[in-house]
């Protein structure tokens, strides 16, 4: 169905397709509950949960960061099956992000192009738009700070973040790939002391890069280790344009700067789930897959190089929502 309407949806830019979506979900959402009930009986059958540090994963799908940053239409998606949604990122104060274009996408190689900065309506209507959470699938909050912050402003925005939204989400992410090194290692060590000040038992993943070197990986899983850190996503996009195919020079210096997501990312972000797994043998680390997974055989390939859990947000725009339940279906 999806790959019937897909072509009508690409004539369109991104970023406006994907605003409609959201209003269009919202009255799917208000007044067509029996077309819902539909998608729900169609897309959540009953599947075998994972049981993941006491947290219950209907299945081992998720949504990335980025999709919804603002918490606008998450119930909505967790309909079409996915266990697992991660908000964001979100960040304090109302961000407009980088000026628009800012979205495209390269069908050519089923790769998207993207730099949005970090665009949300803020804590405050985020905070808001979580009241609509309901009970059977799980919310990570992707959090960051205002970008020009430094120091402990920082680390002041993130324990804010962290502080209003314990209760409200299951897991948060940092991106590490958007921190200084010592900032990241300082705001770690913050959160962590509030986590168990508080007597919460949200998790903590750690986002990598792509790009990401093994000296800097090991680096990093020190960090993490040293800081009770549960995970890692692995992995975000990469900034290497030349894995894009199909596109001339001239074409991709007229889209310009951006990172990549999508099915070209695919064997860089594989690289990093086999090389976390393989300095963590005893699997004390929790790993979120992400990266290029655009349809089960993918999937499959991460849960088998180590991965608890895989999450997509490419393969959502190249075939729809529904690919997340016929994922978790063979998974
Ligand atoms: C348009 C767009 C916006 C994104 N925004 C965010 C974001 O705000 N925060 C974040 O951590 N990742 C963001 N991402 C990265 C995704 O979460 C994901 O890590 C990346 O796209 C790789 O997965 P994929 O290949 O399945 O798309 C964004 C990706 C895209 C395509």
């Amino acid at each position: 169905m999806y790959k019937i309407i897909r072509p009508f949806l690409f004539l369109f830019k991104p970023e406006y397709i994907h605003d409609k979506l959201i209003w269009a979900l919202s009255l799917f959402y208000r007044y067509l509950k029996p077309l819902r009930w539909i998608v729900r009986a169609v897309h959540c059958k009953k599947r075998e949960p994972v049981n993941i540090k006491n947290l219950l994963f209907k299945n081992r799908v998720g949504l990335a960061a980025g999709f919804d940053k603002g918490a606008e239409c998450f119930d909505e998606l967790a309909d079409f099956g996915f266990a697992f949604i991660e908000l964001g990122t979100v960040t304090p104060f109302y961000l407009i992000g980088n000026d628009k274009p800012r979205i495209f996408r390269l069908p050519k190689c089923e790769s998207i192009l993207h730099r949005t900065g970090f665009n949300n309506p803020g804590m405050d209507i985020f905070i808001k738009n979580l009241k609509r959470k309901r009970d059977n699938y799980i919310l990570g909050a992707n959090i960051n700070k205002e970008p020009a912050f430094k120091g402990q402003f920082a680390i002041d925005d993130f324990n804010e973040l962290y502080t209003n939204l314990c209760d409200k989400v299951e897991f948060f992410t940092i991106n590490s790939a958007t921190l200084e090194p010592d900032l990241l290692s300082r705001v770690l060590i913050s959160l962590d002391d509030l986590r168990k000040k508080n007597n919460k038992s949200n998790l903590f993943f750690l986002k990598v890069p792509a790009d990401i070197t093994e000296e800097n990986l090991k680096v990093i899983m020190r960090t993490a280790y040293d800081n009770n850190i549960d995970g890692f996503i692995a992995t975000g996009p990469s900034s290497d344009h030349s894995l894009i195919s199909g596109y001339n020079e001239e074409e991709l210096q007229k889209l310009g700067a951006g990172a990549v997501s999508g099915k070209v990312i695919f064997n860089k972000s594989l690289a990093v789930v086999k090389k976390i797994r393989e300095l963590d043998p005893s699997r004390f680390f929790i790993v979120i897959a992400g990266g290029g997974i655009m349809d089960i055989n993918d999937a499959k390939i991460m849960i088998e190089a180590g991965a608890d859990l895989i999450q997509i947000y490419s393969a959502m725009i190249y075939s729809g929502p529904c690919i997340a339940s016929k994922i978790a279906n063979k998974l």
